[in-house]
C-alpha cells in the first residue's frame, strides 16, 4: 500500500514538473495541426522523398498534405488549385489554374502528388491532367487515390453518390460529367496500375494499400517512376 502511494506521488510530482517545464508554450506543436492518419500516410511518402526536393500538389485543397511532408523532409512544396480555400495553410505557395493546364514549365518539379483528385474528372479529362503532370515532373509522381483490391457492393454505391457530388462541385474544370454517374474513375489496384502503366514515361508503378493507417481501407498510394 505504502508503495503503491509513494509510486503514484512521485509519478504525479514528476508530471507536475513536465507541465510546468512546458508551460506556457509559444508555439503548438507542428503536428498538431494534422490528423494522425494523414501524418502517417505523408510520412510514408515522405520516406520516398529527398531532402531539397521540390514537391507539386495538383489539386492542394487546403495544401495540408504538403504542410505534412515538410515536417518530415526538408522539401520546396508548391500547391495548385482550380480555387483556393480560405482555409488553406498560408505558409505553402500555392496558385490557381484552368483545371486543365498547369503554370508551370517541363520538368520544374522533382516530384508531384494528385491526391483524391483523378476520380472527381472524367476519364478524357483525368488522362490529359495527368499527362499535364508528366510534364511538370522529373522524377516521380505519388497518386493517391479510393482504391482497393476490389470493391464491394457499398463502395459501388458510395463511388457513384461521390460522383454525382463532386459532379456539382467541379463540373467547369473537371469536364462533362455523364449520367447516370459511373465509376470509370474508381479503379481497383489492378486497374489503375495498368491505366498508370499506359501513361507517357511511366516506368513503374508500386502499389501500397494506406487501410493499416488511414481511416478508411480505400485510401491506397500508386507511387509512379517517370523514364
Ligand atoms: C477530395 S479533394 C482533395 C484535396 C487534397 N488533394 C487532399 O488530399 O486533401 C479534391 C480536390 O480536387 C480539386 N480539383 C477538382 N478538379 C480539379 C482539376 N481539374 N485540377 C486540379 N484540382 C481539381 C478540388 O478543388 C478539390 O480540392
Amino acid at each position: 500500500m505504502v508503495s503503491v502511494v509513494t509510486s503514484l506521488t512521485l509519478q504525479a510530482a514528476g508530471a507536475a514538473c513536465v507541465a510546468l517545464a512546458n508551460w506556457p508554450r509559444g508555439r503548438r506543436r507542428a503536428w498538431s495541426r494534422f490528423r494522425p492518419w494523414d501524418l502517417l500516410k505523408a510520412r510514408s511518402i515522405s520516406r520516398r522523398l529527398s531532402d531539397g526536393d521540390s514537391v507539386l500538389d495538383v489539386g492542394c485543397g487546403t495544401g495540408h498534405m504538403l504542410a505534412q511532408l515538410a515536417l518530415f523532409k526538408d522539401i520546396q512544396p508548391q500547391g495548385v488549385e482550380i480555387a483556393l480555400l480560405p482555409d488553406r495553410f498560408h505558409d505553402i505557395p500555392m496558385t490557381t489554374y484552368d483545371g486543365r493546364s498547369l503554370p508551370f514549365a517541363d520538368g520544374s518539379f522533382d516530384a508531384t502528388l494528385v491526391c483524391y483528385v483523378l476520380h472527381h474528372l472524367e476519364p478524357p479529362a483525368a488522362a490529359a491532367l495527368f499527362a499535364e503532370i508528366v510534364r511538370v515532373t522529373r522524377r516521380r509522381i505519388f497518386l493517391i487515390e479510393d482504391s482497393l483490391p476490389a470493391f464491394g457492393a457499398l463502395y459501388r454505391l458510395r463511388n457513384r453518390l461521390h460522383r454525382i457530388e463532386a459532379g456539382l462541385r467541379y463540373r467547369d474544370a473537371s469536364g462533362d460529367y455523364a449520367l447516370p454517374p459511373d465509376e470509370a474513375m474508381f479503379k481497383t489496384h489492378t486497374e489503375w496500375s495498368a491505366w498508370l502503366g499506359r501513361q507517357p514515361r511511366v516506368t513503374s508503378v508500386a502499389v501500397e494499400s494506406f487501410a493499416d493507417v488511414a481511416q478508411h481501407d480505400h485510401h491506397t498510394l500508386f507511387d509512379v517512376t517517370l523514364a
